[in-house]
């Protein structure tokens, strides 16, 4: 009976760990997107299919910016560093004036560091987009096909694939180079049922192309220094992108050394504008709150990054955090909301981010921001 037993738990584990090698093996693709009114996230959803359709492939979801519109707010944001970690990606942006959105323009204007690491070479990439009448919707493919090109990934278009099978009576926003929607057209819902379908053969050839290519690309991280190489690595491996260290907005500076004491105060600023703006519990609610309350910390860890010049390892520990939350009479979960900030604070540094910690409420604060993060750090 207990030899049965032993048999039976070796066979469960090998089927397990065959399992987790297979899930490990399969083809990774991001499907990278930009929305402002969902449109182009109801694309990126079609192309997930078809990359996962034939088993081959995992897809994975995710934005460029943190979004407050209600369909996308709950939707992983991707950083630059990431993108090297997929086998192949597929880019879905609006069409701005016959061009890439500015969202996505902002987000590959952060791919520099990747970009002269060749860290994007060779991996496929595809391009969606959600257009509005489509004027300009070809040309804005071809626009965001340049800059996938400096990166040296294999552009992967639609071609003619799927034009038998859809309905010719209505516009579709079927081009050769990748599928777009033409959301301003309603006389059906967009994307058509056309588009949707193209989407997800545009899905099934990059999951494919990417199937095969993969492994065949050489990542060249190695032309680092590599005392940078180190410290990047640390936070790239946690998934984790620092931000611009914002500018003082008034008389102050962003940190001031005492001895072996960093003090920094920081508000939920990205892109020089207030992440989620006004009460918690009024005007925002609890999952916009926390990624303010992340959005706040990453620019407390970006300010200290500079304070330590680059180098987190001359952090000693991290004394103190105290979080004010701009609430509405009443509200009692700040404890819940500071913790963002402190299990993100104990991701970057283990045992030396454990630290005291003070939370508030307060009826209002600077621009408007739903956060502020006190911190004071020991360093070398
Ligand atoms: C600033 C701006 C410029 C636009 N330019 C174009 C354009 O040149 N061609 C087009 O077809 N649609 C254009 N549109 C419409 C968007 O591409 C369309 O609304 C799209 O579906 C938005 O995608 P989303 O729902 O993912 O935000 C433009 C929209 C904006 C806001």
């Amino acid at each position: 009976m207990r030899i049965a037993r032993v048999v039976f738990l070796m066979i469960w584990v090998m089927i397990m760990t065959n399992g987790i090698e297979a899930q490990q093996d399969r083809t990774k693709v991001l499907v990278l997107f930009y929305s402002d009114s969902g449109g182009t996230y109801e694309l990126a959803k079609e192309v997930a299919k078809g990359i996962e359709k034939n088993g081959q492939a995992i897809a994975v979801i995710k934005q460029t910016a943190v979004s407050a519109h209600p369909l996308l707010k709950d939707i992983p944001v991707a950083s630059a560093d990431e993108l090297s970690a997929y086998d192949g990606i597929a880019f879905g942006s609006p069409v701005y004036f016959g061009n890439i959105s500015t969202g996505m323009s902002a987000f590959l204007s952060k791919t520099v560091d990747i970009w002269q690491r060749h860290a994007l070479e060779g991996i496929p990439a595809t391009v969606f987009m959600s257009a509005g009448s489509g004027a300009g919707r070809e040309l804005a493919i071809q626009g965001f096909w340049n800059s996938l090109a400096v990166h040296g990934m294999i552009i992967v278009p639609s071609g003619i694939r799927g034009y038998e099978h859809i309905d010719k009576t209505t516009p579709q926003g079927n081009t050769v180079l990748g599928t777009t929607s033409l959301a301003s057209l309603k006389n059906v819902a967009r994307p058509s049922e056309s588009e949707r379908y193209l989407a997800q053969l545009q899905g099934e050839a990059i999951a494919k192309v990417a199937s095969a290519m993969k492994g065949t690309f050489v990542k060249a991280e190695k032309t680092l220094p590599v005392a940078k190489a180190d410290h990047k690595n640390m936070l790239k491996d946690l998934g984790i992108i620092l931000p611009e260290v914002p500018a003082p907005a008034g008389n102050y500076q962003p940190f001031v050394r005492s001895g072996n004491l960093i003090f920094i105060n920081q508000v939920a600023l990205q892109d020089g504008k207030i992440v989620h703006p006004g009460k918690i519990g009024a005007d925002i609610d609890e999952n916009q709150a926390r990624q303010a309350t992340e959005v706040t910390m990453l620019n407390v860890l970006a300010v200290l990054n500079k304070a330590v010049d680059g180098d987190l390892k001359k952090v000693v520990r991290c004394v103190q955090l105290t979080g004010i939350f701009n609430t509405k009479e009443g509200y009692s979960k700040h404890a819940d909301l500071m913790n963002i900030a402190s299990d993100l604070t104990v991701k970057v540094f283990g045992e030396r981010g454990k630290h005291a910690r003070g939370t508030l409420g307060a009826s209002s604060l600077p621009v408007n921001s739903a956060v502020e993060i006190q911190a004071i750090f020991e360093v070398e």
